[in-house]
């Protein structure tokens, strides 16, 4: 049976099914319940992507805690200082705070990077990540991440989030792109 798929202009084919995919989730979600025993964090979910996962991991976690959903945006700005990332939605004074970034997957870690010197320049707390993929090939930072749900080689991927071209992110599994033959 041919189970690929196929998104714009790409074909793709199952990679990691749900179940799998869960049992990430919950043991995501309990090491943050053991690490972060008698805390209060602030969890930021970096949208779109981690949309699905950090719904999901969400419900796993047993700790009193705050969620707010951001967006990351890099832009050239007008005068000289050149590219400015923000973030958009942060709302909360994050001073001293707890606060897990929840992603959908690291891949270079240009953007972790980038979110986690805003968080410090905002005098965050305890800064943690957790992102359900993580692309250890991809990796060239020395950010450590704390909590990783699965380790992926460098391949493209969709679903559970992930988009290609803004498709897929409906998606139940997690595909992978079918390479050209
Ligand atoms: P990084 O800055 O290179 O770590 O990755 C930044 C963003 O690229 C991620 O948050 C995703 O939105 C996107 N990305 C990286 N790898 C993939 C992939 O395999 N599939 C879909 N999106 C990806
Ligand atoms: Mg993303």
């Amino acid at each position: 049976m041919d189970e690929s798929i196929r998104l714009g202009d790409k074909t793709f084919v199952p990679y990691l099914q749900a179940d799998v995919i869960n049992d990430a989730v919950v043991r995501v979600a309990d090491q943050i319940n053991f690490d972060l025993s008698g805390q209060k964090p602030l969890f930021l979910v970096v949208l779109n992507g981690a949309f699905i996962f950090a719904a999901d991991l969400l419900r796993n976690i047993r700790l009193e805690c705050e969620i707010s959903c951001v967006k990351f945006s890099s832009y050239h700005g007008t005068t000289s200082t050149g590219v400015v990332n923000e973030l958009i939605g942060l709302k909360e004074d994050i001073a001293g705070r707890t606060v897990v970034i929840i992603e959908d997957i690291v891949d270079s870690g240009n953007t972790i990077v980038k979110i986690v010197d805003l968080l410090k320049s905002k005098h965050a707390g305890d800064i943690r990540i957790a992102t359900l993929l993580y692309k250890p090939q991809a990796y060239n930072k020395n950010q450590h991440i704390h909590y990783r749900g699965l380790e992926i080689p460098n391949d493209f991927i969709v679903g559970y989030g992930l988009d290609y071209d803004g498709l897929g992110r409906n998606l139940k599994d997690i595909f992978v792109i079918k390479s050209e033959e």
